[in-house]
C-alpha cells in the first residue's frame, strides 16, 4: 500500500504534528480521511500488516487512563510494522520527580519517528511539541477538555461511510460538552467540511459560555428539540471525573432530561446514526436499547479508530513526512 495514490506536488501539506484539529483546512483532513480509507480496507482483509513504517519508533506516552485509544494507536503501529513502545507513566521516573517534559525530552533523545501523548491538562502536547528539536512528531491523544483530534476524524470517517458525505448534514452533539475535548475537535471538523447545521444539546451547566458564538453552533437546552430531524447524534460521555459542583441534579435526573432512549432516537431522521466516543455510561446519558440498538455505529468506530490511526502514523512519521 503506498502513502497516497496521486504524486505528493498535488498533495495538500500536512502538519507537521497533530495537536488539533482548528485551522486544520478541509484539504488535509479530506488527505487523512482518503488514507485511512485505504487502510480500513487492509484491516478488513485477511492480511492486516503492511511494512511502511519498519524501522521506524512510535512512542505511546499517555498520563491519563485509555482503552480505545491507547490500544488502537500500539495496534496502528504493529501493524505498520514501526517499533511500538508503551510507557507506563505510573511506573516510570515521574514518580522519582521528573517533570513530564524532561520525561518527553528524555524519550526523544531515543530517536523516535512520532510521539502520541494523552494528558490531562489542556496544551499538554503542544509543550512538548516545542520542547522538541528533532523531527519527531507529536500527535495529540486528548488533552485536557481541549482537543482529541484523531477522535474526531475517526468519527467523520463513520459518518462518511454511512452518509456519503458530511456536507448538508445536521448533527447534534449531545451533554457534557463544557468538558469534551472530543466535541471541540468535532465542531471544528465539522466546519471544515462544511455541515449544515452543528447543535449543541445539554443543559446550560455543561456548555461552554457564549459557546453560540465562539464555534458557531446551536444551542439546546431542550434535548427533544434539539434532536428533531437530525442526521447524526453523536452522545457524550459524562465526565464524572471532571464535573466539580453541581452542574446537574443527578444522574437519574440527568438521564430523564437527556438520555439518549428509543423515544428520543424517534425523533431524529428516519437514517439517524447514533455514535458514542467511548467509554459509555449506560443508563446516564445513553440506553442499552439504543447503545446496542440498529442505529448505533458504536464499535464500527472503534475499528475506523484503528485506520485513522494507521493513516496518521504514517502521514506523520513514514515517507510523506520526510
Ligand atoms: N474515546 C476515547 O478517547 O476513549 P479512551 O479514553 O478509552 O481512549
Amino acid at each position: 500500500m503506498s502513502a497516497s495514490s496521486t504524486s505528493p506536488e498535488t498533495e495538500p501539506p500536512l502538519p507537521r504534528h497533530l495537536l488539533g484539529l482548528a485551522g486544520v483546512p478541509a484539504a488535509t483532513i479530506n488527505r487523512i480521511l482518503e488514507e485511512a480509507k485505504r487502510f480500513r480496507r487492509l484491516v478488513d482483509g485477511a492480511d492486516k500488516k503492511t511494512d511502511l513504517l519498519k524501522g521506524r519508533t512510535v512512542i505511546n506516552l499517555f498520563f491519563e487512563s485509555s482503552t480505545r485509544t491507547r490500544t488502537s494507536f500500539e495496534l496502528a503501529g504493529k501493524r505498520l510494522s514501526a517499533d511500538v513502545l508503551n510507557i507506563n507513566t505510573s511506573a516510570s521516573a515521574l514518580q522519582k520527580g521528573e517533570t513530564w517534559l524532561d520525561t518527553v525530552r528524555t524519550l526523544e533523545a531515543m530517536t523516535p519517528d512520532a510521539l502520541v501523548i494523552r494528558h490531562p491538562e489542556s496544551g499538554a502536547p503542544h509543550l512538548a511539541a516545542r520542547a522538541l528539536t528533532s523531527h519527531c512528531a507529536v500527535i495529540n491523544a486528548g488533552d485536557g477538555t481541549h482537543e482529541h483530534p484523531t477522535q474526531a476524524l475517526l468519527d467523520i470517517l463513520t459518518i462518511q461511510a454511512h452518509k456519503g458525505s458530511i456536507k448538508g448534514l445536521t448533527v447534534a452533539i449531545v451533554g457534557d460538552v463544557a468538558h469534551s475535548r472530543v466535541a471541540r475537535s468535532q465542531i471544528h471538523a465539522l466546519h471544515a467540511l462544511e455541515a449544515a447545521e452543528i447543535r449543541l444539546v445539554g443543559p446550560r451547566t455543561l456548555l461552554p459560555a457564549a459557546v453560540e458564538e465562539a464555534l458557531g453552533v446551536r444551542v439546546f437546552p431542550d434535548a427533544d428539540a434539539g434532536l428533531e430531524g437530525v442526521d447524526v447524534i453523536i452522545m457524550l460521555r459524562m465526565q464524572l471525573e471532571r464535573i466539580r459542583g453541581a452542574a446537574v441534579p443527578s444522574q437519574r435526573e440527568y438521564f430523564r432530561l437527556y438520555g439518549l432512549d428509543r423515544r428520543r432516537v424517534a425523533r431524529a431522521a428516519e437514517d439517524v446514526l447514533v455514535m458514542h466516543p467511548g467509554p459509555m455510561n449506560r443508563g446516564v446519558e445513553i440506553a442499552s436499547e439504543v447503545a446496542d440498538g440498529p442505529y448505533s455505529v458504536i464499535l464500527p468506530q472503534v475499528t475506523n479508530g484503528l485506520a485513522i490511526r494507521m493513516a496518521v502514523l504514517n502521514l506523520l512519521a513514514g515517507e510523506a513526512a520526510a
